[in-house]
């Protein structure tokens, strides 16, 4: 994965080519978000209203094992580095719920049941901290600021990676914590049939995983009927190759954020509670 990827210009007066800043605060649209995921923490100053990263990404290898106090350390690291001094989002493969991580994939165990928002604020200087799902935080930003910034009505992110993960919007309102990812799906969960880690390990063709995926997806379209999927996850990269193959009734795009959506998708839900 390109660290570098869909770098632009620094904020005025902000971070430099390292990404370092002295100080920087809310105000003039900026926001901080941090993706946590099985192999690297990921963070970026990201400008608010286009979701173009404002900073280089920040990244640093996943602490292993992944306990919280190691992944808070890894956070803290990474916003200091931005000399950031305003609300942090972060994004975790957990279900969340009012700050409280209530499963734990790809992460330590301890995270589990965990008051996750104080461990972080602590860790994080008292600064204050808005945690959601990975996949959710995805979906927001697509929806916000990405392929589904038109669109209304029913819309159905879902991230291909070594899971699957699912955001589900209505209306631009986040239903959060779907976790469709783990649905059964003709007698399987839908993320050990179509995950894209699961083409990689068996050695799948593009043709033989658009059928798993096709599967997947068409037991999303009865339950939900959804107006558009948006598919992201590294695989989106080379939709080219498998998208046209998949085939469903619902129109359905690829992610246009990238490998970005999580940063800029905590970015943005740190702003919302902010200003809550
Ligand atoms: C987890 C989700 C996560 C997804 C993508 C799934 O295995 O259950 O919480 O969003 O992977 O990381």
């Amino acid at each position: 994965m390109n660290d570098h990827a869909r770098q632009s210009a620094p904020a005025s007066g902000s971070a430099g080519r390292s990404g370092i800043a002295p100080s920087v605060g809310p105000g003039q649209g900026i926001g901080l978000g941090v993706d946590v995921g099985g192999s690297g923490v990921k963070g970026a100053l990201v400008d608010l209203a286009t979701g173009e990263l404002a900073s280089d990404r920040h990244r640093i290898d996943t602490p292993q094992p992944a306990t919280p106090e190691a992944v808070a350390g890894t956070i803290a690291e990474i916003v200091e580095g931005f000399g950031w001094d305003g609300p942090v989002g972060v994004a975790l493969p957990s279900v969340v719920k009012d700050g409280v991580t209530l499963t734990a994939a790809n992460i330590d165990a301890r995270w589990i049941g965990l008051d996750a928002r104080s461990v972080l604020g602590a860790a994080l200087g008292g600064r204050a901290v808005t945690l959601l799902n990975d996949a959710d935080a995805a979906g927001l930003a697509e929806q916000q600021l990405g392929a589904g910034r038109d669109a209304r009505g029913l819309v159905m992110m879902l991230t291909f990676g070594t899971g699957i993960g699912s955001a589900l919007l209505y209306n631009g309102v986040l239903v959060p914590n779907t976790e469709l990812g783990h649905l059964e799906v003709g007698g399987a969960e839908a993320e050990h049939r179509a995950a894209a880690s699961v083409r990689e390990r068996s050695g799948m063709s593009w043709e033989e995983w658009s059928v798993e995926v096709t599967a997947v997806l068409r037991t999303f379209e009865a339950l939900f009927a959804p107006d558009l999927f948006i598919v992201g996850g590294g695989v989106s990269k080379k939709a080219h190759k498998w998208l046209p193959l998949v085939e469903v009734a619902t129109p359905i795009v690829p992610a246009e954020l990238r490998n970005t959506a999580g940063i800029v998708g905590a970015a943005l839900a740190a702003r919302q509670d902010s200003v809550l």
